[in-house]
């Protein structure tokens, strides 16, 4: 009797264990059908996807959305879970997560990818952009895919390049006008070695640590500032806890939504066409809602009259320009020619 017991005990952790667990694993790399069309009929594929931001941010919704069209477009049979805010992993550990199969989906910020393809700093390069339209190009046309066609030599594989919108400073020392503003400031950025190098050529010290501590880390005094765009700084409420904040729009914080190129082969390719669709239809819809919804968080962070803030007049960007041009040149060589060449004829178009 005891042993019929401890057999039924077992069988049932067993089958607890594996409804916990299991369906991560359904669709882990098999080999590949003869028959695309039969192949992953009658089975039901379920994709993690991890972010870390919260749920009412232009990513968060993104990623809700395109779950539900994933979700219309294949009856059922793909379903993408989103775990916002971080719960699951941060940036750098999303990387880790897609790698070990635990997460299927992962939209880091370009910052974080530039830690595992150097090519992908040149998003990161200050004053690139003059404005969304730009990125626009760069996003669809051959620069995008330049970067999507390096991090593929990693098994990445690049889904869609994601919008939120350009960075601004804040601080609670003094307001920044000039580069020499920064000087002795500790700033926390997201870990590219270019930003880490962009705070060094001012004299301030960065930190890099992950999204969800920020709040804390401002609070506790721990740094002087950020760098941010508008609907981060509003959503978690970083603005409360700041003075100063500059409307520079140094940069352009983009994500890029990636898979491990294994796991994408392993779908069938009726799948694979209506994630792109879902993905396509959501991309678009992003690229109108980011842009308007971070000029409605600068007009929330204006009325709420917390901060207090400078914006950057065309001359004062020049100067920026002008003493970055050392990282510029220090970067170039590692971007490799191909993608600085598209760089200089995005600038070109748009003068
Ligand atoms: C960060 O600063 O880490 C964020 O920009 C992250 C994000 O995904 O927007």
């Amino acid at each position: 009797m005891k042993g019929i017991i401890s057999i039924i005990s077992f069988l049932l952790v067993g089958i607890a264990t594996a409804i916990y667990i299991g369906f991560g694993n359904t669709y882990a790399p098999k080999p590949i059908a003869v028959d695309h069309e039969l192949q992953g009929l009658n089975e039901k594929y379920i994709l993690k996807f991890s972010h870390v931001v919260a749920e009412n941010t232009p990513k968060g919704i993104a990623a809700s959305r395109f779950a539900q069209l994933v979700k219309e477009k294949t009856n059922g049979w793909v379903e993408v879970q989103v775990f916002p805010n971080g719960v699951l992993n941060d940036a750098q550990g999303e990387f880790e997560a897609l790698k070990k199969n635990e997460v299927q989906i992962i939209a880091p910020a370009i910052s974080e990818i530039a830690v595992h393809d150097p090519k992908w700093t040149v998003i990161d390069l200050p004053f690139l952009f003059e404005n969304e339209e730009m990125v626009e190009r760069a996003f669809d046309g051959k620069l995008g895919e330049l970067l999507f066609q390096s991090i593929a030599q990693y098994h990445y594989k690049g889904i869609a390049f994601w919008d939120n919108n350009f960075k601004q400073f804040t601080n609670n020392i003094r307001p920044i006008v000039t580069p020499a503003d920064l000087q002795g400031l500790t700033v926390r950025i997201m870990p590219s070695p270019l930003l880490i190098d962009m705070y060094q050529t001012f004299g301030a010290y960065s930190q890099s640590f992950p999204f969800n501590e920020i709040y804390e880390s401002l609070r506790r005094k721990h740094i002087d500032g950020i760098e941010n765009t508008l609907s981060n700084i509003y959503s978690k409420g970083l603005y409360q806890q700041q003075k100063y904040m500059t409307v520079s729009n140094h940069n352009y914080l983009g994500y890029a939504v990636l898979m491990d190129d294994k796991v994408w082969d392993t779908l069938p390719v009726h799948h694979q066409n209506s994630i792109m669709e879902a993905m396509e239809e959501v991309t678009e819809w992003l690229r109108t809602y980011a842009k308007e919804h971070n000029k409605d968080m600068l007009l929330k962070v204006e009325s709420s009259e917390s901060l207090n803030i400078h914006y950057l007049t065309e001359s004062e960007r020049n100067l920026w320009k002008e003493a970055l041009s050392p990282i510029y040149e220090k970067y170039e060589p590692i971007i490799g020619k191909e993608i600085m060449a598209e760089v200089w004829k995005l600038q070109e178009a748009i003068r």
